[in-house]
């Protein structure tokens, strides 16, 4: 399994266990440190920032350091078992190791896509005594449901009422983000804002979700953001974090600090990540399917490509 963290181990960063930030594996450095301040490590499939590497989905990929990141899989797995550990399961593990989570925590997930549908499992197995899931979709949220967390959809529920009604008035002790920039909020006046300022160019992404858990996060609390921004967002309310003590934790995902624990895991039946999957097709059917779960038609949540 290739990850699409691109990783030397060798640098300072890769040492530490800090993959998705090494120094070395960025062939666009020089530009992620102009406009980040510091170079990140190459991703396939992502930015010009990242390398401009391509993506996992073509027939062929050159995969540099290949005798550093790929993970080595025993014999006797199936591809589905193990297929999620390059990316989304170790995203929701990390975002869910990040809240540091106690017995008594009630964990909030907003977006129930394959990386929230991860945060969630991830967070049940860790302990919380509650987990709670936020999105509109739903199918989604039925898998959340699943997975073992209570459900809010957002078109038919004020996300703040009940998450409040939820922890006896004091909101959720952990939230974890896998929303990301591109969230949705028909009725809110902040997303009207964001989507002005979108469509003038002067702001890159809609951090509505930021917003909305920075507001109801428990003071004290820890905000876990895998889900990803890419530029400048406004209106972030930093005097409610601020003074309510809260810790923010976020990045791409450090891949490989996690998927030996997670192999094992998978290997002893802790985990079967296959849950996730609701469509496998040809190479050929894929464009066709990229249209199905962008407009996620047909129930789609994660589709596997057999070439
Ligand atoms: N940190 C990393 O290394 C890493 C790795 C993989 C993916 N990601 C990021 O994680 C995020 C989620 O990935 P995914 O594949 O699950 O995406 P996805 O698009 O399938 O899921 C996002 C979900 O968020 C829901 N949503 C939209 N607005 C919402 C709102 N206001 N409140 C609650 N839910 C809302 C959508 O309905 C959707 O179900 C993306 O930003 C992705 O880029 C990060």
């Amino acid at each position: 399994v290739v990850p699409f963290t691109i990783v030397c181990g060798e640098c300072d960063q890769c040492r530490r266990g800090n993959f998705s930030v090494c120094e070395r594996s960025n062939r666009n450095k020089d530009v992620a440190d102009k406009l980040f301040g510091h170079t990140t490590a190459g991703l396939y499939g992502y930015t010009h920032l990242t390398g401009g590497y391509a993506g996992g989905q073509a027939e062929y990929v050159r995969v540099p350091y290949a005798d550093v990141g790929p993970v080595v899989i025993p014999d006797g797995m199936t591809d589905e078992q193990v297929l999620f550990l390059g990316d989304i399961l170790p995203t929701g593990w990390q975002a869910a190791a990040q809240c540091d989570i106690q017995p008594t925590d009630t964990v909030a997930v907003w977006g129930a896509g394959p990386v929230g549908q991860f945060a969630i499992r991830s967070a049940v197995m860790m302990g919380a005594e509650q987990v709670i899931c936020i999105d509109n979709v739903p199918e989604r949220l039925s898998m959340a449901r699943a997975g073992g967390a209570i459900t809010i959809n957002f078109d038919e529920e004020s996300v703040l009422e009940r998450l409040k009604e939820l922890t006896r008035g004091k909101g959720p002790e952990k939230c974890i983000d896998s929303v990301g920039m591109e969230a949705h909020a028909a009725r809110s006046i902040d997303s009207m804002y964001d989507r002005a300022k979108q469509a003038l160019m002067l702001e890159s992404d809609r951090p509505h979700v930021l917003r909305e858990m920075i507001y109801v996060c428990r003071p004290a609390g820890i905000i876990s953001i895998p889900g990803v921004y890419g530029g400048l967002i406004d209106k972030i309310p930093f005097g409610a974090a601020m003074n309510k003590g809260l810790t923010f934790r976020m990045g791409q995902t450090h891949v490989n600090r996690w998927t030996d624990d997670l192999l094992k895991r998978i290997q002893e039946g802790q985990i079967d990540p296959s849950f996730v999957i609701t469509h496998s097709v040809s190479l050929e059917q894929g464009p066709e399917m990229y249209k199905t779960f962008r407009d996620k038609h047909d129930g789609c949540i994660k589709v596997v490509l057999k070439p």
